[in-house]
């Protein structure tokens, strides 16, 4: 069952976060890569001692969890973590498995329970909990059906809460520390301060930075494409434009992009992407325009998924075409990120293991026989970002709201015509000026506007018009797997809905969208 760790620089201190399934796992490896810590998660039952060695963790964090520990094979620690001779960190679940394998107690039912916002009263001074209790107590968020009952013997208290007696314990001399509350969440205040802590108790020297990572990603790149030719799919986004020009840093022009316009970007798209590969970076790059055959195949098609499958097939087989043109490559880069590679506990049926399989261009490199450079994979998006501007892509690029693979198609319900695409067009790009004006784009997580399948009556002018309806969304998120809309005020929207009707003919009615996702997506198919 031994994986190999993803990536374990050795040139870094490396801390293991070990998942016991919870919700936030993530949330914990990027406070850590804040502190410019490289950390990886890793599922509980893919760990076993041989792995430990080949990792060597400065550090250990036990994640939260939604089991008890005294169910029936319940999840447990790896053998040999407490021998490491490390610091280690339990959260939640990790704190009560802790004291349960090193001999404390972990009750359940009625009364343990505890569900957000708490407060914690301090004990003891501890060094964990540096810059904590200044002004009383601190706020913490719980979330945790059992509790510690009993703390195992080497350890003491260092605050409690109403309900969790045991809310921050400490084994100091063996370095083990133990929280019942999540300090990884924005609900607990001070949790990066102790986050910080920990790291500087077990020694890290914060030496991950984008430049040490840029330099690294380089080298290794290298070693694995020695003078092969590497093709990369370049879509406009962040994530493939970042890796395109840090694999170009790295072999020149072995690396040849395919930019697949399929007739469905945004206004001036085409040309920003052609000018900053060709212009700024000189990055040898073909420019498949097929927006003809795209749209001609979607024509009469209104049907969500047979978009996404026609938009999906044809872009495989133009990708694929080109591809040929490069002649001889051996490579594809995509942009993958760490959140798509990351194993995710599942307890649904026993501990299996999902892993999302996501891959932009599924399927073609096996079809193609090539072999995959994924120099993000270890990376989140705002460390992406970071990387961007390491590598000096503009500012206005990198911070470019995601933009979805079938692009305007699945914001044109209903048919897709040249007429409604070219309206949509115009309107997305005053209802973008109006965010940019208003100080608003780095706010949201993603905006755009979608036209409607419906004409509506208006009047303009004295003359009736009967034009298109449009919607605007806007949504505010964090991985964009849930999201709120986001709350423009009354006058914003009423001047962007005048602004929009007076400058794009083709429209003359504009309707705010107001849906969470869930129930909504964000994109409207
Ligand atoms: P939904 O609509 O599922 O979208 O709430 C969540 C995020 O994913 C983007 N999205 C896509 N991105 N290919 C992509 O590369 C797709 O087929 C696709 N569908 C949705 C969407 O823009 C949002 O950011």
């Amino acid at each position: 069952m031994t994986q190999a760790p993803l990536h374990a620089p050795l040139l870094h201190d490396r801390l293991l976060i070990i998942d016991f399934g919870s919700q936030v796992t993530q949330l914990i490896a990027r406070r850590l890569r804040e502190l410019h810590v490289y950390c990886e998660i890793h599922p509980y039952n893919k760990i076993d001692e041989a792995f430990l060695a080949a990792f060597a963790p400065k550090a250990v964090i036990f994640s939260g969890g939604p089991a008890s520990v005294y169910w029936e094979g319940a999840p447990m620690p790896p053998k040999g973590v407490f021998d490491l001779g490390v610091p280690i960190l339990g959260i939640c679940y990790g704190q009560q498995v802790m004291m349960h394998v090193l001999g404390g107690h972990v009750e359940g039912g009625h009364g343990t329970a505890e569900f957000g916002k708490a407060y914690v009263t301090a004990g003891a001074k501890l060094p964990l909990l540096e810059g904590w209790f200044a002004a009383g107590d601190e706020q913490v968020w719980m979330s945790h059906g059992d509790h510690v009952s009993k703390i195992a013997p080497g350890f003491e208290v260092y605050g409690t809460s109403p309900n969790a007696p045991f809310a921050i314990t400490a084994d100091v001399s063996r370095h083990f520390y133990a929280v019942q509350f999540h300090p990884e969440v924005h609900h607990t205040p001070k949790g990066a301060r102790l986050y910080e802590n920990f790291v500087k108790l077990a020694g890290f020297k914060g030496d991950w930075t984008m430049g040490a990572y840029r330099e690294e990603a380089i080298r290794k790149i290298r070693e694995q494409v020695g003078d092969a030719k590497v093709i990369c799919g370049l879509s406009g986004g962040v994530d493939s434009s970042v890796a395109a020009v840090l694999i170009h840093e790295a072999i020149g022009s072995q690396l040849t992009c395919v930019f697949v316009d399929h007739g469905l970007l945004r206004l001036g798209e085409a040309e920003q992407v052609l000018k900053m590969f060709r212009d700024t970076y000189n990055i040898p790059l073909i420019h498949a325009d097929e927006s003809a055959m795209f749209l001609g195949a979607l024509e009469g098609v209104s049907d969500p998924e047979v978009k996404r499958k026609t938009i999906g097939r044809l872009f495989i087989d133009v990708f694929q075409k080109h591809a040929h043109e490069v002649g001889g490559a051996k490579f594809l880069a995509q942009g993958t990120l760490y959140p798509d590679v990351i194993e995710s506990v599942s307890f649904s049926g026993g501990p299996s293991v999902t892993i999302k399989s996501h891959h932009n261009v599924g399927g073609l490199p096996e079809k193609m026989g090539l072999k995959l450079v994924e120099p993000l994979r270890e990376l989140f998006k705002d460390e992406v970002r970071a990387l961007g501007r390491e590598l000096g892509l503009p500012e206005a690029f990198i911070r470019r709201h995601p933009f979805p693979g079938p692009g305007l198609a699945i914001r044109c319900p209903g048919e897709i015509t040249t007429e409604k695409l070219d309206i949509l067009r115009k309107a997305d790009a005053v209802y973008i000026d109006q965010i940019r004006k208003h100080g608003l784009y780095d706010e949201i997580w993603q905006a755009f506007a979608a036209i409607l399948p419906m004409k509506t009556v208006g009047v303009m002018g004295d003359g009736r018009t009967y034009d298109f309806a449009l919607a605007l969304r806007a949504v505010t998120s964090v991985d964009g797997m849930t999201a709120d809309y986001y709350p423009f005020s009354h006058d914003f929207l009423g001047e962007t809905a005048t602004r929009i009707i007076n400058e794009v003919k083709g429209i003359n009615r504009v309707f705010y969208d107001c849906t969470s996702k869930p129930p909504g997506t964000i994109e409207l198919e």
